[in-house]
């Protein structure tokens, strides 16, 4: 049909609202919990009426609420994609119905960059790095080996993709590190503490220097299984998480976790600003950053009063 603005007479375009489809990944996480808090307020602060789907981590749901919202003709699609690969049909449907398709939070895997405007959110691969760095820092003094457990985040994500490969492109740089298992924990509390059981069952209790988790829930439930093989978390095992969720705090805040790798789930005002502008018919960057830091548990206690998620 005509644009929204040449076929409605003028007053009726300004009070139209604009309407998006947001296709969440779940509720895996304090981050995500936090991100679609974000989401809901920044919509609602912008007026932007927002039809929103949960698709607990399955991407046929995410599939099917995309097609839902094509055919809801919704002024634009939004969506954190669940895996990177497996979207090209439909966002060749989105593209057939002149929906434009936004991508917060995680990548696609395409050949066609064309089937989305912009992707906005953090840089996996840098959080991956960074973890690596404050690795190879802390063990700079450590002569022996350093064995690491992995508990990799939902199998096929970006950010477990490129959180592995940022880390391995850091120790990397030396023999002494070493990544004795690596497992998935889907990003939630109760896997990572099955995982964490089980690596500790297989490793033995002097067989893991370091845990590093993909994200901070992964590490809390993991952190509970270290104290119930009666070790030390953050002593006996140094352990490295991402997100820097107020529950990552705590857990610094107790010594019992040694840093927080920074990713910012509050996407919500910035995708809103983009969406009126793709209505609008203004140009929008196709790659939008999250600026983030590194909280060593040293810092936590006066960082925690200004965390916002
Ligand atoms: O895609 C971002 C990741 O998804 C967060 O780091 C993790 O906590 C969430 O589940």
């Amino acid at each position: 049909g005509l644009p929204l603005a040449t076929a409605l007479p003028g007053a009726a375009w300004a009070q139209k609202k604009i309407v998006l489809g947001f296709s969440q990944v779940g509720a895996e996480s304090e981050w995500r919990t936090a991100n679609t808090e974000s989401i809901k307020s920044a919509a609602k602060d912008a007026g932007i009426e927002l039809k929103f789907s949960d698709a607990q981590q399955k991407q046929e749901n995410q599939i099917k609420a995309i097609r839902a919202f094509i055919a809801q003709k919704v002024d634009v699609i939004a969506f954190s994609p669940v895996v990177e690969t497996g979207w090209d049909n439909v966002l060749r449907e989105a593209k057939a119905a002149k929906i434009p398709v936004v991508l917060t939070d995680r990548a696609v895997n395409t050949k066609d960059p064309s089937l989305y405007v912009t992707f906005m959110g953090s840089d996996f691969v840098e959080e991956g790095r960074k973890a690596g760095r404050w690795l190879v820092d802390k063990m700079k003094d450590q002569k022996g080996e350093v064995r690491i457990v992995e508990l990799q985040g939902t199998v096929g994500s970006a950010p477990a993709i490129d959180r592995k490969k940022g880390f391995e492109e850091i120790i990397k740089a030396d023999p002494k590190f070493k990544i004795v298992r690596s497992q998935t924990g889907d990003f939630t509390r109760a896997k990572g503490k099955e995982v964490m059981e089980a690596f500790l069952k297989a490793e033995g209790k002097n067989g893991i220097n370091v845990l590093y988790a993909h994200n901070d829930d992964m590490a809390i439930g993991a952190i509970q299984a270290i104290e119930e093989a009666g070790l030390k978390p953050a002593k006996d095992i140094t352990i490295i998480s991402i997100d820097a969720v107020k529950g990552a705090f705590e857990a610094m805040m107790a010594g019992k976790l040694n840093v927080s790798i920074e990713c910012s789930p509050l996407l919500g005002p910035q995708l809103m600003t983009a969406v009126k502008d793709i209505v609008a018919g203004k140009p929008v960057a196709k790659r939008i950053v999250t600026e983030e830091g590194i909280f060593p548990m040293e810092t936590a206690a006066a960082e925690f009063p200004k965390r916002k998620y």
